[in-house]
């Protein structure tokens, strides 16, 4: 589970280990992580996703730990809004390196042993962004569309092996990530969507549940929307 020291991803961690899995978490503040290590007993790393090196080290450690590794969640996303005309290099590329080169590197990672196991989930958190676009997200939807493309690619690479590759593309949930937008903002985006109120961590979380449970054993390479209907 990739950036689960808070948000969506602290969510899909609760969840899963109430489901009975045991869960590890890496995120990038430390402080933050410990304290979710502590109050959950989650295993964890203070890992950077867009480090190739400390991904593999992480990974080799839990395999040191667990011995398999079941289910994975690329979870760990920034955004670094700006229009493309006035958007750096660095907010461009910062944006590719964490949320989709962080997806590759976790992804090739666990992959052997996956593939030993001829077992395994990967599960990709993209966003209605990567289908919708969004003006001043150049760079993020850039790297949740790919995220998608990545996701079908290696479906098809792994599914004789008996491992599925699916991503979940939320709308706007209430996260720390959408609490820089304006109260007047927030509205206009409730006003869009047909359910008439932004998601919840919680309501992303129970798809990561479905798609990593035996109930999902005959889809690979999917999407699924949970967006309250704002992309139909
Ligand atoms: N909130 C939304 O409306 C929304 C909508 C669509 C998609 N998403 C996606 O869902 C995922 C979670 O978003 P959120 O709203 O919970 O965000 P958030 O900012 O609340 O949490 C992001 C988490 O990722 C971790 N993280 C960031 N960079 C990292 C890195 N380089 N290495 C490791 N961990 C890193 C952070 O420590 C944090 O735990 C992201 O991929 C985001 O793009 C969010």
């Amino acid at each position: 589970m990739t950036g689960a020291t808070r948000g969506i991803g602290l969510a899909v961690a609760r969840r899963l280990a109430a489901e009975g899995a045991q869960v590890a978490i890496c995120g990038r503040n430390e402080t933050l992580l410990e304290q979710v290590k502590a109050e959950h007993g989650f295993l964890g790393l203070a890992v950077d996703v867009a480090e190739r090196e400390a991904v593999q080290a992480m990974i080799r450690w839990l395999m040191d730990e667990w011995g398999h590794i079941d289910i994975v969640v690329n979870n760990a996303g920034i955004t670094r809004d700006g229009l493309l005309m006035r958007m750096s290099e660095d907010d461009w590329q910062q944006v590719l390196n964490v949320n989709l080169t962080g997806a590759f590197h976790v992804s090739q990672a666990v992959i052997r042993p996956m593939m030993k196991q001829r077992s395994g989930r990967i599960i990709n958190i993209s966003s209605v962004v990567g289908f919708a676009g969004s003006a001043g997200q150049t760079n993020y939807a850039a790297a949740k569309a790919g995220l998608i493309g990545f996701t079908k690619a290696l479906a098809k690479e792994t599914a004789s092996r008996g491992i599925l590759i699916n991503a979940i593309a939320p709308g706007y949930i209430d996260t720390d990530m959408t609490a820089a937008l304006t109260e007047q903002q927030t509205e206009w985006i409730k006003s869009q969507i047909p359910l008439g109120d932004t998601g919840k961590p919680d309501d992303v979380a129970g798809a990561v549940v479905f798609l990593a449970s035996d109930d999902s054993r005959y889809i690979t390479g999917q999407t699924i929307h949970v967006n309250g209907g704002l992309l139909i």
